[in-house]
C-alpha cells in the first residue's frame, strides 16, 4: 500500500524532519506544492487531484472543494494543528473522508507565545526595538504586568496553559467560556461572564475555537466595556473579532493597545487597515510555530495518516461518525 500524501501545512514543511522519514518509510509518497497554505477553496481543489492524504494547513474544506471529483480520491485531512474551523466536518462525513488534528501538542508554545505578545506589548519590547533600528536612544515607558488582572476568554487546553503562566507572572486571572470549569477555582481562577471579565481585566487574550456561534464576538459594544487602559491580544482566530471595530477602538485610543497573531483573512492582505492602526502589534499566525512543537505535530498528523494507510483508525478523530458510513474511503482492517 502506497499513499500520495499532499502537503499544505507550512508547518510541516519547516519542521518535519522525523515525520517525513517515518512517512517515506511507511512507503508514502510526499508531494509539496509550490505555494503551501493556507489555500483558498479555488485554489486547493487542483492541489489535491490524485491524493490519497492531505497534511492541511488553514485551508477552506468547502462542501464544494470536497465534492469535487478531483477530491474523489482523498481519503484524509490531516490538519497540522487543533483549529478546524476551516474544515466542513459534515460534507467531509459525507464523503467518507476521515479529518483528524493534532490536540494537546502545541498548548504550550501557543501560550508562551501569548505571553510574549503580553510582556511585549505591555513594555514596548517592539517600539524600543524599532526606535533603536532608527539610531536613536528614546526610553518607551510601559505598564506593569505583575499584580494586574489578566482576563481569558476560552478556557479551554491553552486558555489554562495561559493562565498557569499568569499567576506564575503574579497576576489575577479571571476565565469566560460557554461552560463554566469548576476545577478553574482550585488553581486560583475566577470564572466570570464575559460583561465583568471586559470591564475588570488590565489584559484580555482570546482563547476560544471558532464556531458559528461566535464570529465577532469581540465587536464594537465589547471593545467600549474595556478599560482605556487595558490591552487585547488574540492568537485564537481572526474572525472572532470585528476587526473594523478593532482599528477604530486603537484608533480613537479607547484601549490602551492590542496584539495581533491571526486574522479573518490570511495572509493579511497589503493595504488592510491593520497594517496602519496605531498601538497594534501584529505577527503573521505564527503563535504555534515553534520548532520541536512543529516536529512532534507534524509527526502526530503524519501518524495519522499511516495509521488510516494501514487500515487502523487514527487517534483524534474529529468526525468519528465517519467510521460507520459506507461511503467511508479507507479500508479498515477489520
Ligand atoms: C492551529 O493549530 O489551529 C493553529 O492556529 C495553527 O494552525
Amino acid at each position: 500500500m502506497s499513499w500520495k500524501i499532499r502537503v499544505t501545512a507550512s508547518g510541516f514543511a519547516k519542521a518535519s524532519q522525523q515525520a517525513q522519514e517515518f512517512l517515506r518509510r511507511a512507503g508514502c509518497e510526499l508531494v509539496f506544492p509550490k505555494k503551501l497554505g493556507p489555500l483558498r477553496a479555488d485554489e486547493l481543489t487542483g492541489t489535491l487531484s490524485g491524493m490519497d492524504a492531505v497534511l492541511a494547513s488553514l485551508d477552506h474544506y468547502s462542501a464544494e472543494v470536497l465534492a469535487s471529483p478531483a477530491v474523489a480520491q482523498l481519503k484524509i485531512i490531516a490538519r497540522w494543528g487543533v483549529g478546524y474551523d476551516a474544515v466542513d466536518l459534515r460534507a467531509a462525513t459525507r464523503r467518507g473522508i476521515v479529518v483528524t488534528y493534532t490536540p494537546g501538542l502545541l498548548d504550550a508554545a501557543v501560550a508562551d507565545y501569548t505571553f510574549a505578545l503580553l510582556l511585549a506589548l505591555a513594555r514596548r519590547v517592539h517600539e524600543a526595538h524599532l526606535v533603536m533600528r532608527d539610531t536613536e536612544w528614546k526610553i518607551s515607558w510601559g505598564d506593569d504586568v505583575a499584580g494586574k488582572t489578566l482576563g481569558i476568554i476560552g478556557y479551554g487546553r491553552i486558555g489554562k496553559a495561559v493562565a498557569r503562566r499568569a499567576t506564575g507572572f503574579d497576576m489575577r486571572v479571571l476565565a469566560h467560556g460557554p461552560h463554566p470549569k469548576p476545577e478553574a477555582e482550585k488553581s486560583g481562577v475566577q470564572f466570570v461572564t464575559l460583561n465583568t471579565l471586559l470591564a475588570d481585566s488590565d489584559f484580555i487574550s482570546l482563547h476560544a475555537a471558532l464556531t458559528p456561534e461566535n464570529h465577532g464576538l469581540i465587536g464594537e459594544t465589547q471593545l467600549r466595556q474595556m478599560k482605556r487602559s487595558a490591552y487585547f491580544i488574540n492568537t485564537a482566530r481572526g474572525a472572532l473579532v470585528d476587526e473594523s471595530a478593532l482599528v477604530r477602538a486603537l484608533g480613537e485610543g479607547r484601549i490602551a493597545g492590542a496584539a495581533i497573531d491571526v486574522y479573518a483573512t490570511e495572509p493579511l492582505p497589503p493595504d488592510n487597515p491593520l497594517r496602519s492602526t496605531p498601538n497594534l502589534l501584529l505577527s503573521p499566525h505564527q503563535a504555534s510555530f515553534a520548532r520541536d512543537t512543529g516536529e512532534r505535530v507534524s509527526l502526530a498528523a503524519a501518524q495519522a495518516v499511516v495509521d488510516l494507510m494501514n487500515g487502523r483508525r487514527p487517534q483524534n478523530i474529529l468526525n468519528p461518525e465517519v467510521f460507520k458510513s459506507p461511503r467511508l474511503r479507507a479500508e479498515l482492517v477489520r
